[in-house]
């Protein structure tokens, strides 16, 4: 189903936090469009080599490159990298996201600029590498967020805020960015079952209760971001500039 009416044949993505989870469907699903894809990861080599092969199993190139987004004078290295393989970017997807998940009476400074950083910091960063490489063609950055942006989540104080940041983030890159044929817009994503859960001690509670609220009547899959990332990289979305798309099945309309 994914795919119809929308080509991506020879844009280049590069897909921050991009082996595993999320980034990775959405990786794979810019493949299967017509993608080339750089995947970009922190730790762990071999996800990332494996959603490198699932992007060349669609027959196009696929780079992958280790670095920590929050990291800003190693992100040089990165943006280098993709301009001399794919020789420009059309589409960036800042979905690499880490934090620290402690009731906010826990949270030291040094909890809060970690998750901050990567969660929010990173998109201001690549922003400004990205649209260098995208001056000369239409650009798509879309960021990865998720409700604890708008609601109380517990023990999820310094990732909500973080990505309340960066949603603001978006509609501010989206104003300045939009003139020059760059569209900004995030993802807003209800509970996903990726690795990312396990950090949540209460993560089987977590999934049983969204997916007995969701009214779409399951849990959201990498797959149902990854749907809504290609939109967005589209023509459809032609008229979506700074906006935060809700993909959770429903969930957080629920009183
Ligand atoms: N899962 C959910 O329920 C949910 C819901 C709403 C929104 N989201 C959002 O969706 C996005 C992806 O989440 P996920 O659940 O797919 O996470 P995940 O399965 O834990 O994967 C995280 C990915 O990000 C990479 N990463 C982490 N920190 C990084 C850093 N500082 N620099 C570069 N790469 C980094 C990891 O690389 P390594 O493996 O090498 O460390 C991995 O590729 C995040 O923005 C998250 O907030 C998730």
């Amino acid at each position: 189903m994914a795919g119809i009416g929308i080509d991506l044949t020879g844009k280049k993505a590069l897909v921050t936090g991009g082996s595993r989870g999320i980034g990775r469907a959405i990786a794979i699903r810019l493949a299967e469009a017509g993608c080339d894809v750089a995947i970009n990861y922190l730790r762990s080599r071999a996800p990332a080599q494996e959603t490198a092969k699932a992007v060349e199993a669609y027959g196009r190139k696929a780079l992958t490159y280790k670095v920590n987004v929050a990291q800003v004078d190693k992100l040089d290295g990165m943006f280098d990298t993709i301009q001399e393989e794919f020789g420009g970017l059309d589409i960036l997807v800042s979905n690499a996201a880490s934090g620290v998940i402690k009731p906010a009476m826990e949270l030291t400074r040094r909890h809060w600029h970690w998750t901050m950083d990567i969660n929010a910091a990173a998109l201001l960063d690549l922003a400004q590498h990205a649209s260098k490489l995208m001056a000369d063609r239409e650009g798509h950055i879309i960021a990865v967020s998720s409700l604890g942006a708008v609601r109380a989540i517990p023990n999820y104080a310094a990732v909500g805020a973080s990505k309340a940041a960066l949603e603001s983030l978006v509609r501010h890159l989206a104003v300045e960015l939009a003139p020059q044929g760059i569209r900004v817009n995030a993802i807003s994503a209800g509970v996903v079952d990726t690795d990312a859960l396990k950090h949540f001690s209460n993560r089987t509670q977590l999934l049983d209760e969204s997916a007995r609220r969701t009214p779409a009547g399951r849990l959201t899959e990498p797959s149902d971001v990854a749907d809504a990332a290609l939109f967005l990289t589209s023509p459809l979305a032609r008229m979506m500039v700074g906006q935060t798309m809700v993909v959770d099945g429903g969930y957080s309309i629920m009183g």
